[in-house]
């Protein structure tokens, strides 16, 4: 058992400069998150939720700071060590599903192994204990246009599980959706959480979303406004 943080932040900036213009979309951002925590990062339009969200994923480099994933230094990394490091370590998951139109469910959710060269046989299997997570065994033979957008967003979900990832990074994952749908995925976060203990960041607007994670941290204008607990029932 080791103590490390899974993800750990310090001093991260990432400037961005245009022509003569810099923005900085985050400031001096300290934030540790261990397995198992389920965190909801919010805030206003602009303040650097998708940006902060894109460096814990590997997808950005920070301009300052550290940050350390399982213990390695990112900023250490060449381009296809941090290709690596997104694929052992990191689901996504966006507002839209980006499902292949053409591919039932299964499909879907099979194709991250088939890049990995895993065989038909354990695909199969494992693309199904992925569905069945997500509580929709009962979909793996639908196209994406013959689910709701909850069921599409948990297919996502399935397809982000099936790599086995430490954490899911989910970047408005209800944003899409009707409320009652949103509140489908949250649910099946929250089980996912709580029952096999998968280490979930995710970006909302909606307080109510927000609040199935057990702590908030709130960004304003690049930095870290403050961060509390959530207490008592989920999306209460
Ligand atoms: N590629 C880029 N080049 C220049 N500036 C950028 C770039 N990407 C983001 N920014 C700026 O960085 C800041 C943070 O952007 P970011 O997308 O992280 O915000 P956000 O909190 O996710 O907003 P929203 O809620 O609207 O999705 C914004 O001021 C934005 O204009
Ligand atoms: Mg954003």
């Amino acid at each position: 058992m080791s103590f490390v943080p899974l993800l750990e932040l310090r001093g991260i900036g990432r400037e961005y400069r245009i022509g003569q213009i810099r923005v900085n979309a985050l400031k001096d951002i300290d934030l540790d998150v261990s397995h198992g925590e389920f965190v909801s990062v919010m805030g206003p339009s602009g303040c650097g939720k998708s940006t902060l969200l894109n460096i814990i994923g590997c997808l950005d480099l920070p301009t300052s700071g550290t940050y350390r994933l399982a213990g390695q230094s990112v900023q250490d990394l060449d381009d296809s060590e941090l290709s690596d490091l997104r694929n052992r370590f990191i689901g996504f998951i966006f507002q839209t599903f980006h499902l292949l139109p053409h591919f039932t469910a299964q499909a879907n959710v099979e194709l991250p192994l088939v890049y990995r060269g895993v065989s038909k046989k354990e695909r199969r299997e494992r693309a199904l204990a992925a569905l069945e997570a997500v509580g929709l065994a009962d979909r793996s033979r639908h196209f994406p246009l013959q689910m709701s957008g909850g069921e599409q967003q948990r297919t996502a979900i399935a397809r982000a599980l099936v790599g086995q990832p430490s954490v899911i990074l989910a970047d408005e994952p209800t944003g899409a959706l009707d409320s009652r749908s949103g509140l489908t995925v949250m649910s099946t976060f929250e089980r996912l959480n709580r029952e096999q203990g998968l280490t979930i960041v995710q970006v909302s607007h909606d307080e109510t979303v927000a609040r199935y994670a057990r702590r908030i941290v709130r960004l304003l204008d690049g930095s870290i406004e403050r961060e509390e607990e959530v207490v008592g029932l989920r999306g209460a």
